[in-house]
């Protein structure tokens, strides 16, 4: 589809994530021309804000990557502002009017397209009332995307999906993960279905381990008050992590479309071992940092944080060591971590290949490296494959060289995991969303761990702002043998 068409309602559009990722990937895609008159976005919240206030925060926040040729108060003209109370039935009624004339203004066929971006307590009540309120029927299509955290634990997200299901059908459903837009983590994908070199390989014979990483300088900053109440597990592990390892480890597609994709994915989390609750001690270890050294600059502690209880048991740092009980992945472990305050901005995922059974080149120890692919998936955006080639005026002596395809040279065009996501909805492709089977198997498999540290309070703060993380993160993997290669671009 082309020039998708529609009334784009966002519940929370005073929040961060509108500001910071919404309007910017809805003024991408208008700038890319992906996106043309046929569409209106209505700003959803609670303040009392006139269409000029939101509209000059929409302008706002596309200063940074504002293009002279795009007339920008055109584009801010395709924004209004609706105050709203979600408890209030007779402000449907209002809204409802609203899409309807801005429909008709911008011929947008009656396509609807809600997000939610707001409180997740109020996503329920607020799927029930448009739903109760008549806002669901219209003659185009509708569609709802569902920001997270989509529940908290297995049965609240039951009970949340359950509320949702009976609003909206499972295909009108879009449940974002941002980290299914990035282009790196799309690109998974197409390397290894896409190369006659990978797959063959790509299996317990030839692989020894797999390690996936995502680490993040900040802190939670001004996020506390959520972000006491979730911790690393699920925050960032039942949703990105899970979904990389999905991505990584699951069987050939017989085709690429959404339901076969997924039912792959879905495959993997079937297969991916629960912990019982006395094995997560011994798989999983969880960090919390302290104060350190950032930049030169002295950083507090998470418990410090505002709105972050001083004697929080919230963990900042997850690394866990994962077994997918299946035919091709029977007895590789797929090393994940993940944490805040970390010394660098860095998401990759590491594939180690077994050694040869002989390998008769000479060299010292650090010569002997293991193949590797390197997936980089952010900030450096590129795939790495590591091989051993001979030593210059060596004889017989190997040594590790690094090719390289880096996939950031055209930043400009390159679009951000956001703006891909929002266009897939708008065409009805939801391919890089999460299916509820998806949702469910990743809250079974999270819940057992968080129910054993709920009742166990650990040691923390475990690891100093700007380090790697805590030691027994390394011994995790000295335990089998392995270390986490430390691969990415340095800046
Ligand atoms: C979000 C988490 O889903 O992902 C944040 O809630 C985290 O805590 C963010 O910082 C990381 O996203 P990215 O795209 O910066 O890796």
């Amino acid at each position: 589809v082309n020039n998708p068409k529609a009334v784009m309602v966002i519940f929370g559009a005073t929040g961060d994530l509108a500001n910071r990722k919404l309007f910017p990937s809805i003024y991408r895609l208008y700038r890319n021309k992906k996106i043309s008159d046929n569409f209106a976005v209505i700003g959803v919240a609670r303040r009392p804000l006139t269409n000029e206030d939101f509209r000059n925060n929409v302008k706002k926040s596309i200063e940074d990557f504002d293009d002279p040729h795009i007339d920008k108060d055109e584009f801010a003209s395709h924004f209004h502002y609706n105050p709203f109370d979600i408890q209030d039935l007779t402000h449907y009624q209002g809204l409802e009017k609203r899409i309807t004339e801005l429909d008709e203004k911008h011929q947008t066929d009656g396509n609807r397209l809600f997000y939610f971006s707001m409180a997740p307590n109020f996503f329920g009540t607020l799927a029930d009332n448009l739903k109760s309120q008549g806002l669901t029927q219209t003659e185009g299509w509708t569609r709802l995307v569902i920001e997270k955290p989509f529940g908290h634990d297995y049965e609240s997200a039951k009970k949340l999906n359950d509320q949702i299901r009976s609003a909206f059908t499972e295909d009108q459903i879009y449940r974002i993960d941002h980290y299914l837009g990035k282009e790196m983590v799309q690109n998974i994908e197409v390397m290894r279905f896409a190369n006659a070199l990978f797959e063959p390989l790509w299996n317990n014979k030839y692989i020894s381990n797999i390690q996936i990483t995502s680490s993040e300088v900040l802190g939670v900053e001004e996020r506390g008050r959520y972000y006491d109440g979730a911790g690393a597990l699920k925050d960032m592990v039942q949703n990105h992590m899970l979904q990389m390892l999905a991505l990584i480890a699951m069987e050939p597609p017989i085709k690429l479309t959404p339901e076969e994709i997924r039912s792959e994915k879905v495959k993997v989390l079937r297969a991916l071992r629960v912990f019982e609750e006395n094995e997560v001690d011994e798989y999983v270890v969880r960090g919390q940092y302290d104060k350190g050294i950032i930049d030169g600059e002295e950083v507090n502690s998470y418990r410090e944080g505002t709105g972050v209880d001083e004697d929080s048991n919230t963990e900042t740092y997850v690394a866990a060591k994962l077994m997918i009980d299946n035919f091709r992945w029977s007895g590789v472990p797929f090393y994940i971590r993940t944490g805040k305050r970390m010394k660098q901005k860095s998401t990759e995922i590491v594939v180690e290949f077994k050694d040869l059974p002989i390998n008769l080149y000479y060299g010292n120890e650090e010569d002997k490296k293991p193949n590797l692919l390197v997936i980089h998936i952010q900030p450096y955006e590129g795939i790495t494959l590591h091989m051993n080639a001979k030593k210059g005026d060596a004889n017989a002596t190997s040594t590790p060289v690094a090719l390289t395809y880096d996939n950031s040279t055209d930043k400009m065009n390159t679009p951000e995991a956001y703006e891909t996501l929002i266009y897939d909805c708008m065409r009805g492709d939801s391919t890089n969303f999460t299916h509820w089977n998806e949702v469910a198997l990743s809250w079974k498999f999270v819940d057992v761990i968080a129910n054993v540290w709920n009742n166990k309070k650990a040691e923390f703060p475990n690891y100093e702002s700007g380090s790697n993380g805590p030691k027994a993160a390394d011994e995790l993997l000295l335990n089998d043998g392995y270390s986490w290669w430390d691969v990415s671009p340095k800046e």
